[in-house]
């Protein structure tokens, strides 16, 4: 039998269980993987919580979002390829591997289908090798949309959180100056990965203007708040170089690119899955830190989501199971 942790209802990470099942079988095409550790990503809650939804009670049921509709949850995890479905080449049992994009990765066992695998750089931890992949993706995603390289200054919002730390290292690596905005006790770590840290609130622009006298060329918008949608557009000419993972509506009226799944927004399926193998091998080489906040055993998933919903862990969250 294998665990695995599921929402049994909509609403806070006390409706999370921890249930029984099956080992899984690969169906043609896919592996298991026997997962050694599992990322925690802000959509993990956000897809139980009813962000997604405004129906009320009396008209879930018709809207999809009944509780039998409730998401498996854990889009990244690593492991090792227990079994092996019919057509799989390349992929051993006992290989050590990433599997991103996967479902229901809260669990002792994964199915992955064989493109989501990389090999896990032996050097790498099993933490840092399954919580690097959601936020590399999309951090990936968000300074290939800004089209950042050398002679660019950057701005990037939430750079002390799991994407933003992400963006940062990138950002640094593709030769731009880079400024990052995370609280105070965040800012020694946003230093020692090359960026000049800021404090997000009242008087951001003017702290920029003065730590970049001759201007900002881009921004990277992983907070998500007004203030920094409305700094970003203060500052960069170009709002193209404006790119945004999370926020309001008001980012399309204003004309930033907004990355991810929602209606509109630019999904970046092939950036994000190509940058995986680079994002491995940057990792193993130890070029790029995967910073880890906190590792939990799985029956204590609710209280990892207590700690990211709070909203301010600098590093990843993983279940490690
Ligand atoms: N569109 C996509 O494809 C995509 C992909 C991944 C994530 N996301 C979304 O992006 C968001 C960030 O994800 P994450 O994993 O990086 O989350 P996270 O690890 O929780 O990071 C949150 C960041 O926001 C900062 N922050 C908190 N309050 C703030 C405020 N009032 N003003 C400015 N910054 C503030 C935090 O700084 P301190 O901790 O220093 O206070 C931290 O840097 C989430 O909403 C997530 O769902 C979207």
């Amino acid at each position: 039998m294998a665990r695995i942790v599921r929402p049994t209802a909509y609403g806070t990470p006390d409706v999370l269980g921890i249930f029984e099942l099956r080992i899984p079988r690969p169906a043609a095409g896919e592996v298991v993987v026997g997962v050694r550790a599992a990322g925690v990503n802000p959509i993990d809650w956000k897809l139980y919580s009813g962000a997604f939804h405004t129906v009320d009670d009396e008209h879930k049921e018709s809207a999809g979002v009944a509780a039998e509709a409730l998401p498996a949850l854990g889009l990244e995890c690593a492991g090792v390829v227990t079994a092996v479905g019919v057509g799989v080449t390349g992929v051993e049992l006992g290989d050590e591997v990433i599997a991103h994009p996967v479902t229901a990765a809260y669990a002792d066992y994964v199915v992955a289908p064989v493109t989501a695998l990389v090999r896990k750089p032996a050097t790498l931890s099993w933490e840092a090798a399954g919580t690097l992949m959601l936020s590399g993706t999309t951090a990936a995603h968000t300074v290939h949309a800004v089209g950042l390289g050398r002679g660019d200054t950057v701005l990037v919002h939430g750079g002390s959180g799991g994407t933003g730390l992400m963006a940062v290292q990138l950002a640094t690596a593709r030769g731009a100056t880079v400024l990052a905005t995370g609280a105070e006790r965040n800012h020694h770590l946003l230093r020692e990965l090359g960026a000049v840290p800021l404090a997000y609130g009242p008087g951001l622009l003017d702290r920029v203007r003065a730590a970049a006298p001759d201007g900002v060329t881009a921004a990277v918008d992983c907070a998500g708040t007004d203030e920094a949608l409305d700094v970003s557009v203060a500052l960069v000419a170009d709002r193209t170089r404006i790119a945004s993972i999370v926020g309001t509506d008001r980012r399309a009226a204003v004309g930033v690119k907004t990355l991810g799944y929602g209606p509109g927004q630019d999904a970046g399926t092939e950036v994000r899955l190509a940058a995986r193998a680079d994002l491995a091998a940057r990792a193993g080489a130890g070029e790029l830190r995967v910073l880890v906040h906190g590792s939990y055993p799985l029956y204590e998933a609710a209280r990892a989501h207590k700690v990211g919903i709070a909203g301010h862990a600098p590093g990843k969250l993983v279940l490690v199971p």
